[in-house]
């Protein structure tokens, strides 16, 4: 199950995802972090020095790999929304899977995956969304199943929502401060998708006594507000050099962590869904830009027998191959 980490700038999306995935690698013997935020600073959070590659420059590699022995796609190119077919490579939520293996880093029970910041060559050219092509086609290709952990943390404000990420995941928390500002980026969010309300969290943050919790509470649903997290001194004096504060700062969350670690592995995916409306974004994509850009049909001639069920169930007894 996919979680992201959204809201506005310094609410502590960075902060509070790096420590529920402290938290569920302490419960869970693998967990995919994604930091799909160019202003990249969840591996330093997570305090994993060795930096991983840039997801956002390896587009070519990664859709080269994706695409495996698929026969569909003939002379055209993968873009991010390019569905799968019965013969892409697919990835795994597990340390030897080879594309994690390759541009993951591994810190115990995490391995982290980065969509990378923007280079001097960016400047003035290149976009978000073209930064995150790479990580989108690498969800899109991801087959974790019910008890898989993906936490993501991502860019400021509801931007995310502008690209294929917006079905992506199965939950989606929002990191809020007990302010109007903060909690606004919540109610935009929920009132431009409101297909997604239904599994779209608040988590309080910065929060100092009963007067900020009934602040956010008075804004939330009360089946949607997950708990909140205290301004903590621990975390200041970690973030000062002292790396004993980080146990107090994660124990200070453990209740709330649980609660969202149940919530996400609660929700359900609906595969068919995921991929119908990974169709129609591409269609629409193609349709309005990509196909006149590559001068090509992108959207034409795709598998049109596949479904993640049909890589997901497991083959019938009469399709195995009988052992001699
Ligand atoms: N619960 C908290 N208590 C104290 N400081 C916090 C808390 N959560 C976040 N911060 C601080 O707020 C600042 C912004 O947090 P960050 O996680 O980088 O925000 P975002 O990723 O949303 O931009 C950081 O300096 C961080 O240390
Ligand atoms: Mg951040």
């Amino acid at each position: 199950m996919r979680i992201a980490f959204l809201g506005k700038g310094g609410s502590g999306k960075t902060t509070t995802a790096a420590s529920f995935i402290r938290h569920a690698s302490g419960k869970s013997p693998f967990v995919l972090a994604f930091d799909a935020d160019v202003n990249a600073h969840l591996g330093a959070a997570l305090s994993i020095e060795s930096e991983p590659p840039h997801l956002g420059e390896l587009f070519t590699p990664i859709t080269e790999y994706l695409k495996g022995k698929r026969t569909d796609l003939g002379e055209k190119p993968m873009i991010m929304t390019t569905p799968p077919s019965l013969l892409s490579n697919f990835i795994r939520c597990q340390f030897d899977d080879p594309l994690i293996a390759k541009y993951g880093r591994r810190q115990g029970a995490i391995a982290l995956l980065t969509v990378g910041k923007y280079e001097q060559a960016d400047v003035g050219s290149a976009c978000y969304h073209s930064k995150l092509s790479g990580a989108i086609s690498i969800l899109h290709h991801l087959l974790d199943g019910p008890n898989d952990i993906v936490v993501a943390d991502n860019t400021a404000g509801t931007d995310a929502v502008a690209t294929s990420l917006w079905f992506a995941y199965d939950m989606h928390i929002f990191v809020v401060e007990p302010t109007q500002k903060s909690v606004q980026v919540y109610k935009d969010f929920i009132k431009l998708l409101p297909a997604l309300a239904d599994k779209t969290y608040v988590l309080g943050n910065k929060v100092e006594g009963a007067e900020d919790e009934q602040f956010i509470a008075g804004h939330v649903a009360a089946d949607k507000l997950l708990g909140f997290v205290p301004l903590s001194k621990h975390l200041k004096r970690f973030e000062q050099g002292h790396p004993e504060a980080l146990e107090l700062f994660q124990q200070e969350q453990a209740k709330v962590f649980d609660k969202v670690l149940a919530t996400l592995l609660a929700q359900t995916r609906d595969w068919n869904l995921y991929l119908q409306r990974l169709r129609d974004t591409h269609l629409r994509l193609c349709h309005e830009w990509y196909n006149d850009f590559h001068g090509l049909k992108l959207d034409e001639g795709l598998d049109s027998k596949f479904s993640y069920q049909a890589i997901l169930l497991p083959p019938l007894p009469s399709e195995t191959p009988k052992k001699d």
